[in-house]
């Protein structure tokens, strides 16, 4: 529809349970006014818009400033503008107008045109019908005759009312840690600049209604899909209103486009919910697993992995690899990973990258031994790989030391004493391609483990800023295996868990979440990963007794029931786990395959209990509920209140618990009949209301329940 074909009015969006409304006026940009629980077909939206008009305070200009989806200068905002353009070297006031849309009920694309300074904006908002999760993509295109600089562009600003903010903290080994911030005035700017997802500024927001928690309050919670700079901005604006602003960092410039070119910002995912983060948690998931992550994840069950980094580290010895490979078979491993130490050079962390050749002296008769016998023992073969690096002890750096990132004369300090390699340079792009394409033609590889140890801290290419081009590199790279070589799946991994976003998540079937093993960290860790992301992408493996990472002992239980709620694998040296261990380990394995297929489809709900101590969740669906309660610290009471499971169906449940052992948590004089094992009949309410009871039980233990509605426990 045309400009002229349309007058003023508003237009709605509508899901299965959302409603979002804009309003048009004449030529402008248009505004969000409400988005909330779907609204009857019947709702007369002009009326709504009227009343929903915001007044004009004084001290502002006569007409107020337009909180729209694209605020900007020309229309008179005086907060953070969602687009910064320089035209001839100087910055400029955009002026963006409506000028054609094109509208059905679950999406609208705007055209918005600034005549005088020669530029289009184009933008999508659509509202998945299933998930309700809406999703904005826009993309700027230069019309005038000189170049056009593109400063800052938001993804998607959205106007909220909610200045109780959620977002991320972190860092190696301690990703997703939740932070509060109440936003009473100014911005809260988070930037990332590592050129990776990152560890410590993940590309997501939460804004709720003050206090909000896991099931209460109102939350709208986003997500930029990028893996490269991003910024994030939460603005108290001076009226008082509040903005969410997302999209790509870029640096001074970066994007220049000529007559004709476009720039397309990577897309922003936003949900909300009425009951809290489960209820944002639970649409994301589901957008997730319908329209995010490759869908062949779903045409097996998540095969438990063996990964050989903490059992060996660059200390590969075929034999020994092979005694492990035998060993996990047994306790029920179905993906053997070979981990970093197996290629050209790689004695340790300061050799190899890029040459991309199976080590001699290692493997003189190459790999192919190895995965022979990880086949003959029913598993599948997994490789390592980190193709955008280099080490400058390596062949390719030898031989072409001007193909990294950086300024071409300048010294850069070295990341784990490596450099990134300038993918955006066809050569280089095309060089590591073919050394995968080798490796995968040559060996039965069914999985790569894609790994990214140091920040893009020097994204330059050719005398110019590339962070944005060589992510979008590395994006045409995954493209390019993915299509050679669909029936390999990728884990995408950055130094743990750097690179957990969707936009690697639609090219990868597993995030590696992060390198720390251990459960007491872990948890939280995922608890915070739980919020964006579901549990069958979650690479979580039972690390080694003593964890690498923190130098903390936790029990065999411990360790293999907090991998138990993801993507289970096992990464430590089983050859130095007791017999009894293993077979342990084995058990709850074995479980864990009688569960996955619930964890790929269950909807989980992160609990919540008075005690600070207390981490649990529950993976629920319509008959069956398995609950996980870890209990991370000391509690000041010996009695532990009773934890409370909301969502479950009406009607009566039976509830056991699975791991009830009496050796194990025998730190009560009288164990109720739950917890040594016994199933007990609780009705959906009680469960709900007053709450499961909890066992007597201390630091570093985990007891995990059972819970059947009595329609399926009588099947
Ligand atoms: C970082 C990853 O997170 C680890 O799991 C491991 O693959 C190492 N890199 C190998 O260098």
């Amino acid at each position: 529809m045309t400009i002229s074909e349309f007058t003023d009015g508003p237009h709605r969006l509508d899901s299965s349970s959302d409603t979002v409304v804009l309003e048009f006026k004449h030529g402008r940009i248009p505004e969000i006014v409400h988005w909330g629980t779907r609204l009857p077909d019947d709702v007369d939206l002009v009326h709504l818009v009227r009343a929903m008009e915001t007044p004009v305070p004084h001290g502002l200009l006569d007409t107020g400033e337009a909180l729209s989806l694209l605020p900007q200068l020309g229309s008179g905002f005086t907060g953070h503008p969602a687009v910064q353009v320089q035209r001839g070297n100087s910055d400029t006031i955009t002026n963006f107008g409506l000028t054609e849309y094109h509208a059905d009920r679950s999406q609208i694309a705007f055209t918005l045109t600034d005549t005088d300074l020669a530029a289009t904006l184009h933008l999508k908002l659509s509202l998945d019908q299933r998930t309700s999760v809406l999703t904005s993509q826009i993309s700027m295109t230069n019309t005038g005759a000189d170049g056009l600089q593109l400063d800052w562009l938001a993804g998607l600003t959205l106007p909220t009312e909610f200045a109780d903010l959620l977002h991320f903290n972190g860092r190696w080994a301690l990703e997703f840690q939740q932070l509060r911030h109440y936003l009473a005035s100014g911005q809260l700017t988070k930037e990332n600049r590592t050129g990776r997802t990152s560890h410590h500024s993940p590309p997501f927001l939460i804004a709720g209604e003050k206090g909000f928690a896991e099931h209460h309050g109102a939350v709208i919670a986003l997500h930029l899909a990028w893996s490269g700079n991003h910024r994030i901005i939460a603005e108290r604006l001076r009226d008082g209103r509040i903005q969410l602003q997302a999209g790509v960092l870029l640096a001074p410039g970066e994007i220049s486009l000529k007559r004709g070119e476009s720039w397309h910002s990577p897309a922003v995912h936003v949900a909300r919910g009425e009951r809290g983060l489960n209820d944002v948690s639970r649409k994301f998931h589901a957008f997730v697993r319908q329209k995010i992550v490759p869908a062949g994840i779903y045409s097996k069950p998540r095969p438990v992995h063996f990964n050989t980094w903490e059992a060996v580290y660059f200390e590969h010895d075929v034999e020994k690899l092979k005694q492990l490979a035998d060993l996990a078979a047994d306790v029920g491993v179905e993906r053997f990973v070979l981990d970093d130490g197996w290629f050209k050079g790689r004695i340790h962390d300061k050799a190899g990258l890029g040459d991309w050749e199976v080590d001699r002296n290692k493997y003189p008769d190459g790999l192919a031994p190895l995965i022979r016998h990880v086949i003959a023992r029913g598993m599948e073969f997994g490789l390592w790989v980190e193709p955008e690096m280099v080490n400058s002890d390596s062949d390719l750096m030898r031989a072409h030391p001007d193909w990294i990132l950086g300024i071409h004369g300048r010294n850069q300090p070295l990341g784990r004493a490596q450099y990134i390699l300038d993918l955006t340079r066809p050569e280089v792009f095309e060089t590591i391609f073919q050394q995968l394409d080798a490796l995968l033609r040559q060996y039965p590889i069914s999985y790569l483990k894609w790994d990214a140890n140091r920040d893009v801290s020097h994204g330059f290419s050719a005398g110019r800023p590339a962070s944005f081009a060589q992510t979008q590199a590395l994006y045409r790279l995954l493209d390019r295996v993915r299509d050679a070589y669909p029936e390999v799946e990728i884990e995408a991994c950055a130094s743990g868990g750097a690179r957990a976003d969707y936009a690697m998540l639609s090219r990868a079937e597993r995030i590696w979440t992060s390198d720390c093993n251990d459960p007491y960290d872990r948890q939280m860790i995922q608890r915070g990963f739980s919020i964006f992301f579901p549990p069958e992408v979650m690479g979580c493996h039972i690390g080694p007794r003593r964890a690498h990472t923190t130098g903390r002992e936790a029990s065999t239980a411990f360790r293999a029931y907090t991998a138990f709620f993801g993507h289970m694998g096992i990464e430590a040296n089983l050859l130095s786990l007791s017999a009894q261990e293993r077979a342990q380990v084995a058990a709850i394995i074995r479980e864990h395959k009688r569960w996955r297929d619930h964890l790929s489809h269950a909807q989980i709900l992160r609990l919540e209990h008075d005690d600070s101590a207390i981490c649990g969740f529950v993976a629920i669906d319509q008959q069956v509920a398995l609950v996980s309660v870890a209990h991370l610290g000391s509690s000041p009471y010996p009695l532990l209140a009773p934890l409370r499971i909301p969502g479950l169906k009406g009607g009566n449940w039976s509830v056991h618990q699975l791991n009830a052992s009496p050796g194990a948590l025998s730190r009560a004089k009288y164990t109720p009949p739950v917890s040594r094992g016994e199933a007990v009949i609780m009705p959906a309410p009680v469960l709900c209301e007053r709450g499961l009871p909890l066992p007597v039980m201390a630091a570093g233990e985990v007891a995990i329940f059972v819970l059947k509605h009595m329609d399926a426990a009588n099947d």
